[in-house]
């Protein structure tokens, strides 16, 4: 029987049957995880329609709110978590989300098995100029009794509980890239089709990278170690890639070898990305594909959670270059 990684590189798999036959490698398997996967690819496939579309629809600029982290929403900010909440409610496998556009857990389904955590649209300064913007999941599986209301200890689940993760790319093409923990697979949609298929089989990231990722014009507020790690990446003859969209960002440095950084900064105590819905599903989707996460001090998947909408520094990709940075900058 076909598993995960026993497929080889088939030609014209959806991303679907992938489900499927992943599914079929699990004799206990249910089948909600798999449903909540395809209704994710649903989602995935509406959004990128309006993202598309979005300079003729009215859909760019400010949509004259804020979310709960204080920053002004954009349209398809608001656009991007309505679609993947109705089409989570729809398919019925989600008790709760927790969401970046969202102050509050919301519950979905009680009868359900699994809560999502999201970044519904990633990269929100990069809508209106045409650069690559994404879409970041987690899937836990909850702890109290289907049925019964979310518990605390439901939604505060550390990185290391994920079931599955991923994030979807808008960018040259579209990609939706997952793990539900036995290697990382990406998916290119095709739109003329309407169906992802299969395109980057069993992801793997180069130990040594030569890329390094970091907003250099927080270089006055960075650390000094940090600055004598970045100072010592062009010594080495990396080169510096930096888009503004965390899953853009690390998308290339996981197909290409590098690292990202975001430090705490006087602004940033905690650093600015969110623990919950940006860095624990890009942390469990970099070490599948055998790279690192850490905050600096500690594994990413291992940093408890005391609320949702927490933030943590960002040290992530190849891991011979993430062990490097953290003996240097500790
Ligand atoms: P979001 O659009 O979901 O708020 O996320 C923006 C994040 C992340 O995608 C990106 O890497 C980072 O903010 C960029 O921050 P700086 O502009 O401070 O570099
Ligand atoms: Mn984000
Ligand atoms: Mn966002």
């Amino acid at each position: 029987m076909a598993t995960t990684t026993d497929l080889g590189k088939p030609v014209g798999v959806t991303l679907d049957r992938y489900i499927t036959l992943a599914q079929d490698a699990f004799t206990i398997a249910t089948g909600e995880l798999s449903q909540l996967l395809r209704d994710i690819g649903l989602a995935a496939k509406i959004l990128n329609r309006e993202i598309t579309r979005s300079g003729l629809l009215d859909l760019e600029g400010a949509f004259g709110a804020q979310n709960v982290q204080g920053e002004a929403q954009q349209k398809l900010d608001v656009v991007a978590n309505i679609r993947f909440k109705r089409a989570l409610t729809n398919g019925g496998q989600v008790c709760a989300l927790i969401s970046e556009e969202e102050q509050e857990v919301i519950t979905i389904n009680p009868d359900a098995n699994y809560l999502v955590a999201m970044d519904p649209l990633d990269g929100s300064s990069n809508i209106d100029v045409n650069v690559s913007i994404g879409t970041i999941f987690s899937i836990y599986r909850r702890k109290s009794e289907k049925g019964s209301q979310v518990t605390e200890e439901d939604v505060l689940q550390p990185g290391r509980d994920q079931v599955a993760a991923g994030y979807v790319l808008y960018g040259s093409s579209t990609m939706l890239v997952y793990t539900t923990g036995r290697g990382v697979n990406g998916f290119t949609y095709g739109p003329t089709i309407g169906e992802f298929f299969l395109s980057h089989h069993n992801i793997k990231c180069t130990p040594d990278g030569k890329i390094y990722s970091i907003n250099d014009g927080y270089w006055n507020e960075m650390s000094e170690e940090l600055r004598a790690f970045i100072q010592k990446c062009r010594e080495d003859g990396c080169t510096a890639r930096y888009i503004g969209s965390l899953v853009a960002d690390v998308h290339r440095n996981l197909l290409k070898g590098g690292i990202y950084i975001y430090p705490p900064l006087p602004k940033y105590p905690d650093g600015k990305l969110r623990l919950m819905y940006e860095a624990n599903a890009l942390a469990m989707i970099v070490e599948q594909t055998g790279g690192k996460a850490s905050d600096g001090r500690q594994r990413i998947l291992d940093i408890p959670v005391r609320d949702f909408h927490q933030r943590t520094p960002l040290f992530i990709g190849s891991a011979n270059l993430v062990d490097e940075c953290l003996q240097m900058i500790s």
